[in-house]
């Protein structure tokens, strides 16, 4: 159990009026508690369902004039990924600004932006903007704010520690690489994360990205030969059982979904390992022993990749935006235990491995049949009824068309 405030030690540097202000801090609560996670067992969602989606970024103008002004600085973290940005507020931005935000997020995955009103927009315009990136995904098991299962609330304080609740007491360190929910059907892009409460910068509670485009890249052509068209189930099992073990929700039953282990963006067309600890489980169609030998050499692969990973830095005002196809993250646990660290995040779906990237039509006998270009290295047949999805087939990586193995054929009714 996490200490009361009572129990506070004291902090390394000894200063008694520091402990003392650090403690009215807490005692004081949250600066927004609005979104202090709420958990409603008796909440429940449908499964998700499966829908068309177009990245914004496909529509963006690449000199990104709606976005970036003469009154913008923008400075790299590193060379490849991580970018922070002044003198743009989110909120202002046009459908335009926003579209190229989302390619502007793709081509740097990782964007901080300093100094937005966007944590006191309210709970609707926050939703609003996000919406424009996709469909927001509701968490089936997280804090959320209560009557809107949009947010994802991040949360600790004295009296909550989730690092410990989630990792327990018996880790050399709090290191947790994962993407965003990767077990969904149509998993999270262009994602949205802001700070409410924060430590002091310097204090720590940064959050760790990597680019996993880098991390593919990185690899031997004869390396990523062999891992195009193997594909890794992602599943929520483990995260659905810890949350009912805790008394938590379990809102949607858990998923097990199969992913490419190599996605292809949709906007940029740039390849990205895609498998991450947190959530895959096991290379598809190999037996245990070289499943978990090929993930561990992975995730051994993109940890050690420091040449390849970033922190992003928080400051009041501070919102993060990163595109959750292209990287992996953890958050660090190394921030006094006095410190309460307040963040949500929106996290819109950015399609999946089943979704078109490009999509060219032609008539048959009084039917639309589109060639469709997928974001993975599967093929198939969809037939769509409605805009509902009602047939789907999909044939593992087709050799023979090499170069154009992501080309599918599915049937549109009028
Ligand atoms: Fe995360």
């Amino acid at each position: 159990m996490a200490p009361s405030v009572a129990d506070l030690q004291p902090v390394s540097n000894g200063n008694s009026d520091a402990i003392s202000n650090l403690k009215e801090e807490v005692k004081k609560g949250p600066s927004y508690p609005f979104y202090f996670p709420y958990f409603d067992v008796d909440e429940k969602f449908p499964p998700t369902e499966i829908f068309e989606f177009t990245d914004p970024g496909t529509r963006a103008d690449p000199a990104k004039p709606h976005l970036l002004n003469a009154n913008t600085t923008t400075h790299d973290i590193s060379p490849y990924l991580g970018t922070e940005i002044s003198g743009v507020q989110i909120s202002q931005l046009s459908p335009e600004g926003l579209d190229e935000l989302a390619l502007y997020a793709a081509e740097r995955k990782v964007l901080v932006f300093r100094d937005q009103d966007f944590k006191d927009l309210g709970p609707d315009r926050q939703i609003e903007i996000a919406r424009h990136f996709g469909p927001i995904q509701k968490h089936p098991t997280s804090g959320n704010a209560k009557g809107y299962p949009e947010f994802h609330v991040v949360y600790r304080d004295a009296d909550h520690d989730r690092f410990r609740e989630y990792l327990g007491d018996d880790r050399a360190n709090r290191t947790s690489w994962h993407s965003d929910v990767s077990y969904e059907k149509q998993t999270p892009g262009t994602t949205f994360f802001f700070i409410l409460d924060q430590p002091e910068p310097g204090t720590g509670g940064d959050t760790l990205f990597l680019s996993q485009v880098e991390a593919y890249k990185r690899l031997s052509p004869e390396f990523q030969k062999r891992l195009e068209g193997l594909r890794a189930l992602h599943s929520a099992v483990a995260q659905a059982e810890h949350s009912r073990k805790r008394g938590g929700p379990v809102r949607r039953e858990p998923v097990e979904t199969e992913h490419p282990v190599v996605r292809v963006h949709p906007v940029t067309g740039e390849k990205a390992l895609y498998v991450n600890p947190g959530f895959t489980r096991r290379i598809v169609g190999y037996k245990a022993e070289e499943s978990e030998y090929l993930l561990k050499f992975l995730y051994d692969h993109i940890a050690k990749g420091s040449d390849f990973q970033i922190r992003a830095t928080y400051k009041p005002g501070t919102v993060v935006v990163w595109d959750n196809r292209l990287t992996a993250h953890s958050a660090t646990g190394d921030f006094d235990k006095v410190v309460r660290r307040h963040a949500v995040r929106l996290t819109p779906a950015g399609g999946g491995s089943h979704c078109c990237m490009r999509k060219r039509s032609f008539p048959i006998a009084g039917r639309a049949v589109y060639l469709c270009i997928l974001y993975d290295l599967t093929s198939g047949i969809k037939l769509w009824f409605k805009n509902k999805l009602v047939r789907s087939m999909t044939f593992r990586y087709w050799p023979q068309f090499k170069g154009i193995t992501h080309a599918q054929l599915f049937l549109v009714s009028d």
